[in-house]
């Protein structure tokens, strides 16, 4: 995505763009860009999940059970509303949409979705849950905050690792701590860690974080750093659950 903005759109079709509006619209060219190349991005958005479709009835049709394949595809899809949502928030930045969802089933698609990151490393992702109950939560801003945290604990992990997500209802808040071993954050680095922009990689945004946060918070869910030593570092997010 964040490379895919950069991207200079088609100048004929910016032209197009550009001839419809009258002469009192004088939108910044920097708008007319990002609409333009959010327009793209969802074209194409949409025939992968077009051809996602393809797939699923074709394997159905063949009468092939392949839950590894059917997990892929359930991923592609759920990805793809993600951008989607993402893409509708620059219209409005505060666009937030929740609804009633089953904590421990949003946790699993989370990590689901997130174990496309490890590759060439190996790294054993384990969740446990100990129990459910439901949440009011925008879903695809909460699977894009958990797939943020596992992608930070696997990038935090060189070769080979551990991660543990572990969620469970306490005293009327979901909880959910993701824990790595590998690199661990310095006590002195450690208030920064939430700042826009900050970050220690070398392609990295220092976005992650910060938007988690952000998304949490509108949600009157929390994000905060729980313990980070050479053995793990643990981050843990609480959410309202629906009484
Ligand atoms: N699980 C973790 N273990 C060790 N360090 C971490 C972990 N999570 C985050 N960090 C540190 O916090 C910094 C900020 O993380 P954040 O996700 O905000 O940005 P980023 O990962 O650097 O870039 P991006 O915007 O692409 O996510 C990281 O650069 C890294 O130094
Ligand atoms: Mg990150």
């Amino acid at each position: 995505m964040k490379g895919s903005l950069n991207k200079t759109p088609n100048p004929l079709f910016l032209n197009k763009i550009r001839g419809k509006m009258n002469k009192q619209e004088t939108i910044p060219d920097m708008s007319v860009q990002i609409r333009c190349v959010s327009h793209e991005i969802r074209n194409h958005l949409s025939v992968c999940d077009m051809y996602a479709q393809i797939i699923r009835k074709n394997l159905i049709k063949s009468g092939i059970e392949n839950p590894s394949i059917e997990n892929a595809i359930d991923c592609i899809q759920q990805s793809v509303k993600i951008i989607e949502s993402n893409l509708l928030d620059l219209k409005s930045l505060n666009r937030n949409e929740p609804h009633i969802v089953d904590f421990e089933r949003i946790i699993n698609r989370g990590v689901e979705l997130s174990r496309a990151y490890i590759i060439d490393k190996e790294i054993d992702m384990e969740l446990f849950t100990k129990n459910t109950a439901k949440i009011n939560i925008d879903e695809n801003r909460f699977l894009a905050v958990i797939v943020n945290i596992i992608k930070n604990a696997i990038e935090a992990i060189q070769l080979k690792g551990k991660i543990e997500i572990l969620a469970e209802i306490k005293n009327s808040k979901g909880i959910i701590r993701i824990s790595n071993d590998g690199k661990c954050i310095p006590k002195e680095k450690q208030s920064r860690l939430f700042n826009q922009g900050y970050t220690t990689k070398e392609t990295g945004c220092g976005l992650g974080l910060w938007l988690c946060k952000k998304y949490l918070e509108e949600q009157n869910a929390t994000l905060t750093l729980l313990r980070s030593t050479k053995k793990q570092t643990t981050f843990e997010i609480t959410v309202p659950i629906v009484e």
